[in-house]
């Protein structure tokens, strides 16, 4: 087939190698890619998304698979289906269930889906009245609209929330993103990335994993893009896929059909798990980065014939096969992140000779670019260190093995992911 991903990051760079891997040769492009996904294709710039349908058939592009929400909210879908090309993602209409937390609320309620108890509004008043009618703190202020991962503020106090709240309506700390909150009961439990590829009607779910969110070990410092993530988890028994199955998945493609959106694409499942119970915490439209970097590879079913089901209503038809591994992504960072820009520094990788790391470990590419043969550190999340293995200590080992194989100035990385799974296991 004739591929095309669109995106830049790691998680893009993960399929791309996934599906290079395959045994059946496909070509693929990247739009706009980063310095490394030229070796797994060619990177294309048509920012335009009429312009860049027009030369996907032109092209000849078989499938074509989003990776960010950006696009997904902005409509790339539709354009590219109205164009009559098969497009792996939802519609912006469906897509509002990451594009807007407030529309996302509402559907969980709808629906009866677990959610957490919470008030959805523009009026200062109305949310400073549901906040003092609060029973337990903290609060969690959220902006409805996207906001990179930095638009949710677990408040300590009511005063703290009400502030939140007023920063937020009045357009200071999130612009537009900002205009209606969601105000939230805490939920305290542990938290869990669980995927559902879907086709509008069928789906399949992946195996749950958990991310990373915080820059320092033991969760401490900022929220990042994700510092790394490993699965499958063994904190999720068949009992809670079955839950998450029955009462969620489900009844959100139900509900989805109902409202006019049937949902294709990747619906990404943020769980917090209370007591044994999976409550939603929140939906996103597409992979998780870096969820992504180990799912793909952890996938015996070919990622196209997957993806291009998906995106074709056949999932039924598909047997969907997960390889008997565990996966543990490391993400190497430049020095400044997630405050600010990094200088760009050489990325050298030292040659591997341990043959055994070499097949059980790579790299997914993500904040990289290239001049002549040499890659460079551009900042932000710079690549990720992927080790497999029969168990989760084995694939860690792996993973952080093969970082101290690579080198630019300032990196940095945690030093205890999948820490949560160590313990459970070791209990
Ligand atoms: N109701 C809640 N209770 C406890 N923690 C929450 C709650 N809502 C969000 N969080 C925490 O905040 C993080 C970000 O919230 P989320 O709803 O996923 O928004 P986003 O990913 O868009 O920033 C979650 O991953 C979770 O750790
Ligand atoms: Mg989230």
């Amino acid at each position: 087939m004739n591929i095309l991903i669109l995106g830049s990051g790691g998680r893009e760079y993960s399929i791309g190698l996934a599906i290079s891997k395959e045994k059946e040769n496909h070509t693929i492009y990247f739009m706009p890619g980063n310095g490394a996904t030229d070796k797994l294709g060619t990177n294309i710039n048509i920012k335009d998304y009429k312009e860049l349908a027009l030369w996907a058939k032109q092209n000849k592009i078989d499938l074509t698979i989003v990776g960010p929400e950006g696009p997904l909210v902005d409509g790339v879908v539709d354009i590219f289906k109205a164009n009559d090309l098969v497009i792996f993602g939802p519609s912006a209409g469906a897509a509002r269930l990451e594009g807007s937390k407030a529309y996302m609320k509402n559907i969980l309620k709808k629906y009866n889906i677990p959610t957490a108890a919470f008030i959805e509004t523009s009026n200062n008043e109305e949310a400073y009245n549901f906040i003092d009618s609060m029973q337990n703190l903290p609060i969690v202020v959220k902006a409805d609209g996207l906001c990179a991962g930095k638009g949710v503020i677990i408040a300590t106090s009511k005063e703290e929330a009400k502030e939140t709240v007023k920063d937020m309506l009045s357009g200071n700390s999130f612009g537009n993103a900002g205009s209606t909150v969601v105000v939230e009961e805490y939920l305290d439990g542990y938290e869990l990335s669980v995927f559902a590829i879907c086709d509008g009607e069928n789906f399949k779910l992946l195996p749950a994993a958990q991310d990373h969110k915080r820059v320092g070990d033991g969760d401490t410092g900022p929220n990042t893009g994700g510092m790394g993530a490993y699965a499958p988890t063994p904190l999720v028994n068949d009992e809670i896929y079955k839950k998450l199955e029955e009462r969620v998945v489900k009844p959100t493609l139900k509900g989805m059909q109902n409202e006019g959106c049937p949902f294709e694409g990747v619906l990404f499942i943020g769980v917090m798990v209370v007591k044994g119970e999976p409550i939603i915490l929140e939906y996103n439209v597409r992979f998780g980065d870096p969820e992504c970097e180990i799912l793909m590879p952890l996938l015996e079913t070919p990622v196209s014939e997957l993806f291009y089901k998906g995106a074709t209503k056949q999932l039924d038809k598909l047997d969907i096969k997960i390889k008997n591994q565990y996966g543990v992504a490391v993400v190497m960072a430049s020095k400044n992140y997630p405050y600010g820009d990094s200088e760009p520094a050489e990325i050298i990788v030292d040659e591997i000779h341990d043959e055994t790391l070499k097949e059980h470990s790579h790299i997914s590419y993500a904040g990289v670019s290239k001049e002549g043969d040499t890659l460079f550190a551009t900042g932000g999340r710079v690549l990720l260190c992927v080790g497999f293995g029969d168990d989760i200590q084995t694939a860690r080992n792996r993973a952080y093995a093969l970082c101290g194989q690579v080198h630019f100035a300032g990196k940095k990385c945690r030093t205890d992911i999948a820490y949560q799974a160590l313990k459970h296991v070791g209990k």
